[in-house]
């Protein structure tokens, strides 16, 4: 694992200029996409950079990590939605060049499998976001699943669902399920970047680092993975032993921009 320590919005910046590289490197590139909070600034500056650098993404593919189960189509808070908002229609793609779990209960029980067999048949995610749940969580994975899983329907804990509120008009409203990939599914992915920012997920990130590997904290099975890029700031470095060692090999690196 490496683990850099940035400042939020240069920590955005890079992982922006080293997804359109890629991009560069493979125009059908397959991204792994994340919700939430954490990734947006990378986002923005994606949406920045493709039109500074003219680089063009129509062959991009990507797969969003999950997605509620039981929201009406086209809730403003589904994660298709939140993509659309945040990814495709900022970055000018089409909304058939990203998938999302397909959380309509109607057809849940097919949807894990139909999830899994579409990344496979895509060749597989090159670059996978990661944020991190204050409980150790990637993806809607929770303490207790299993590292082997794959896509599937979860429950979210009550931390989660808390989490969660502020995008909803109360708790209450926030689904119990979820469909997910599963922690098998994302350790296939190619290179994992996992992003943390604030004081907030400072506990979360050192157990993932440098904590056992536990099903406990699915974050931690990052560890396994042979190309896994943590970036985080100050704050949420904290409680990190070896925070000085991975200033040092940061800085140390022949080539700084590569990830
Ligand atoms: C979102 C996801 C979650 C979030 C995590 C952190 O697709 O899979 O694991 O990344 O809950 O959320 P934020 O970024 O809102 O703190």
């Amino acid at each position: 694992m490496e683990v850099l320590i940035l400042p939020q919005d240069v920590a955005a910046e890079l992982v922006a200029r080293h997804i359109l590289t890629l991009i560069q490197h493979k125009p059908d590139a397959v991204l792994g996409l994340a919700t939430g909070s954490t990734p947006l600034p990378v986002y923005r500056a994606l949406e920045r950079l493709i039109a500074e650098w003219e680089v063009d993404t129509s062959r991009v593919r990507g797969f969003a990590l999950d997605e509620y189960v039981g929201l009406p189509e086209g809730h403003p808070q589904s994660y298709r939605a939140v993509i659309t908002r945040e990814v495709i229609e900022p970055l000018r793609l089409t909304p058939s060049q990203i998938r999302v779990p397909n959380g309509a209960t109607e057809t849940i029980e097919d949807a894990p499998a139909e999830y899994e067999a579409e990344i496979a048949a895509s060749g597989g995610v090159d670059l996978q976001l990661l944020g991190l749940g204050g409980n150790g969580h990637i993806g809607f994975n929770e303490p207790g699943s299993s590292l082997g899983s794959s896509t599937r329907v979860k429950t979210l804990t009550a931390q989660t669902r808390h989490d969660n509120a502020r995008f909803f008009p109360s708790e209450d409203e926030v689904p119990r399920h979820c469909i997910t990939q599963g922690v098998s599914t994302i350790l296939k992915a190619r290179h994992l970047v996992l992003l943390a920012f604030g004081e907030s997920k400072a506990q979360a990130v050192a157990a993932a680092v440098e904590g056992p590997i536990s099903a406990s904290n699915p974050a931690s099975a990052l560890q396994l993975h042979p190309h896994t890029t943590v970036l985080v700031d100050e704050a949420a470095a904290r409680h990190l032993s070896n925070a000085e060692y991975y200033a040092s090999s940061y800085r140390n690196k022949p080539d700084w921009q590569a990830l």
